[in-house]
């Protein structure tokens, strides 16, 4: 069975006082049995989030990180930095990074980095809307995932895609559960077919307008795994609602 995922990213929302009751509440629910979720907050804030989540279960993300192992990058932060605050997943190549001029080969060298810190990878892919019309969905985001070629399969097990669609992403304009499931489908095929079986088992998630009340058939989608969600992971009934729904789809 594939590891099925609820992950919050918050993006540039939260204060203190917020962060703390949305964490509370969140924290208030037991886990549900063979569902991973995990919030990624704005990055000033992963040490107060790291330790209001001790004990949870829940896991620590970080939105970004950068490509480089350290030096004179002002304002970055390095996978080794993330790692030692105890995050244990990291997002990489979410399109709103691309859109503010991340390349592949940026994106490529965040993966990297994140794996040889012990930590897992998002990998987030995607297309634009104008791709979307041109019918160019799944040659954009088997591109995207060339960042990937040549992992080893020991870190298979750390490796997680997400197909956000850029039209979609705070758009209100969802994908539709036979959209998703296609893509998904060609991404695993993908995987399989370029980095060998153990890659087949990957978790695909979905991320673009997701909310309670739109998720349960995209996760009934034989290849999705699990929701990536942004604003709606900001309200922490509509969070669970998304927890709850994944651990019993299927
Ligand atoms: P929304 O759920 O707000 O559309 O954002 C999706 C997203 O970008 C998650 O990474």
């Amino acid at each position: 069975m594939r590891q099925r995922w609820v992950i919050g990213n918050w993006k540039m929302h939260g204060r203190r006082q917020q962060n703390a009751q949305l964490i509370h509440e969140i924290i208030s629910v037991p886990l549900w049995p063979g569902l991973c979720v995990a919030v990624a907050p704005p990055a000033i804030y992963l040490q107060q989030v790291h330790e209001l989540l001790i004990g949870s279960g829940v896991v620590l993300a970080a939105q970004m990180v950068s490509e480089y192992e350290q030096g004179a990058h002002t304002g970055q932060c390095a996978a080794g930095m993330l790692a030692d605050m105890g995050v244990q997943l990291v997002l990489a190549g979410h399109s709103e990074c691309r859109h503010a001029g991340q390349t592949d080969a940026q994106v490529a060298l965040q993966v990297k980095r994140v794996l040889e810190q012990g930590m897992s990878v998002v990998l987030c892919v995607g297309e634009t809307l104008e791709q979307h019309e041109r019918g160019e969905t799944l040659d954009v985001v088997r591109k995207q995932l060339e960042v990937i070629a040549g992992l080893g399969a020991e870190v298979a097990n750390r490796l997680l895609l997400a197909y956000e669609p850029v039209w979609a992403i705070g758009t209100g304009r969802v994908a539709s559960p036979g959209h998703a499931q296609w893509v998904h489908q060609a991404l695993r095929s993908t995987l399989a077919k370029s980095l060998g079986e153990p890659w087949a088992m990957t978790p695909i998630l979905y991320g673009g307008s997701v909310k309670a009340d739109n998720a349960a058939e995209l996760l009934s989608q034989l290849d999705v795994d699990g929701v990536l969600v942004g604003g709606a992971s900001l309200k922490a009934s509509e969070f669970l609602s998304l927890c709850r729904l994944a651990a019993q789809a299927r």
